[in-house]
């Protein structure tokens, strides 16, 4: 990629982010600053060196049991997994129901050549779709979808992509620092080593804080500004592991299980979800779920991170991005001596979603155990609500 092309596609990338962490978390007063509303709250979605890790197989499906009972799955429904993966939650929904079908989008390659094989097996009951969240629109019109019964959402990463060290998502198995979800199919999308050769040192601690929830984000990108002058270019994973390593304090780090994970998961972390774009993707597809949705069918959400948790939640409490974040529609319209004009009277009668379970989902400590990337998952369920459409 030319480098002008690639700061193009940079700077793109930064307008979009910077709007989605406007929108997504910032606008709970418009004088306040983003900062002030993110929680210190961890997360971890990296499987670097999880015990109980099992790289032959591509991924375990998490919450299975939960999203099932949850989806609502009958015969002549058609369900959209959103995030196909390795296809786990897939199979189990057209398991468990002879006459069900499931349309199984992924935006990776990798994924999608697993969905084109899983069609062999189920034939005309399953459609694979390659394509990001954002391509949903165009991708239903091309293939003469109208809408469907329920919808599914597992956030992040694959174990698959984690596991290939070619891609470059890894901070224990070196490879280039690629990080595309995409892989190549976008050649002017800019890999993580494009984004830390290019991009402005108070940007950079903007998405380590934001996206990777890192204390030390400001000391941290200006020594990898720094490496830059040293090293040229930072090019592979185990070189940016070592420097955040070198950088960081070395204190140790614990996961939720409180088990040692490396110093520069955060950053991975960070990193990832800015090359992808996460968070802006999942904000458009929380519009769109609800545009596909039929009235009535079910949106089921698993999330990994605060931050993915927190733009689901308030799409599915009807929270304006204006609004102040602690004000939910019952709070706002508690007060029975408010006058309420017939705008706000259709605001309360013509909510999108109405959620299932107040308070999210966690997985069972027995497959915490046995599959310790679930450790961090958040269900969330809501109904498309049957007078909006
Ligand atoms: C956690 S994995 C899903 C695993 C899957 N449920 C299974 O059981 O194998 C998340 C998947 O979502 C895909 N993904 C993430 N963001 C996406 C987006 N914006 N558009 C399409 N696919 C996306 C990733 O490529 C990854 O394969």
């Amino acid at each position: 990629m030319s480098k002008m092309l690639s700061n193009i596609a940079l700077r793109n990338l930064l307008q979009k982010t910077s709007q989605i962490v406007a929108s997504s978390c910032n606008k709970f007063s418009s004088n306040i600053t983003a900062e002030a509303y993110l929680s210190p709250q961890s997360f971890n979605d990296g499987l670097h060196g999880v015990p109980g890790h099992n790289i032959d197989t591509p991924h375990v499906p998490v919450m299975v049991n939960e999203v099932l009972s949850m989806l609502d799955i009958h015969p002549g429904k058609t369900i959209l997994d959103l995030t196909f993966g390795a296809g786990g939650h897939s199979r189990r929904i057209l398991e468990s129901c002879g006459d069900v079908n499931v349309i199984g989008l992924d935006r990776d390659p990798v994924a999608f050549s697993y969905a084109q094989k899983m069609q062999e097996n189920f034939g005309q009951r399953f459609t694979p779709l390659l394509g990001r969240f954002s391509e949903v629109p165009r991708l239903f019109q091309q293939h003469g979808i109208s809408s469907v019964d329920g919808i599914l959402l597992d956030l992040g990463c694959s174990s698959m992509q984690f596991d290939d060290a070619s891609r470059g998502f890894s901070i224990s198995r070196d490879g280039p620092l690629d990080m595309r979800m995409d892989g190549t199919r976008f050649p002017d999308q800019p890999t993580a080593a494009d984004v830390l050769q290019h991009i402005e040192e108070h940007h950079l601690a903007k998405i380590l804080k934001y996206y990777g929830e890192e204390k030390q984000a400001k000391k941290l990108a200006r020594a990898i500004i720094e490496a830059r002058y040293m090293f040229k270019r930072l090019k592979t994973t185990s070189e940016l592991a070592y420097l955040v390593e070198s950088v960081l304090d070395t204190e140790k780090r614990l996961d939720k299980l409180a088990r040692p994970t490396h110093v520069a998961t955060k950053t991975f972390q960070a990193i990832r979800i800015f090359v992808n774009n996460e968070i802006n993707e999942l904000n458009q597809i929380m519009e769109i779920a609800h545009k596909v949705l039929n009235p009535g069918g079910k949106l089921v959400v698993l999330s990994f991170h605060s931050l993915e948790d927190r733009v689901v939640k308030r799409h599915l409490v009807g929270i304006d991005m204006d609004e102040p974040a602690s004000k939910s529609m019952s709070q706002k319209y508690r007060n029975a001596f408010n006058w309420h004009n017939p705008d706000n009277v259709g605001e309360i009668f013509n909510k999108n979603w109405s959620v299932v379970n107040k308070h999210v989902l966690t997985p069972e400590f027995n497959e915490v155990e046995s599959n310790p990337r679930s450790r961090s998952a958040k269900l969330r369920c809501a109904i498309k609500n049957q007078n909006n459409i």
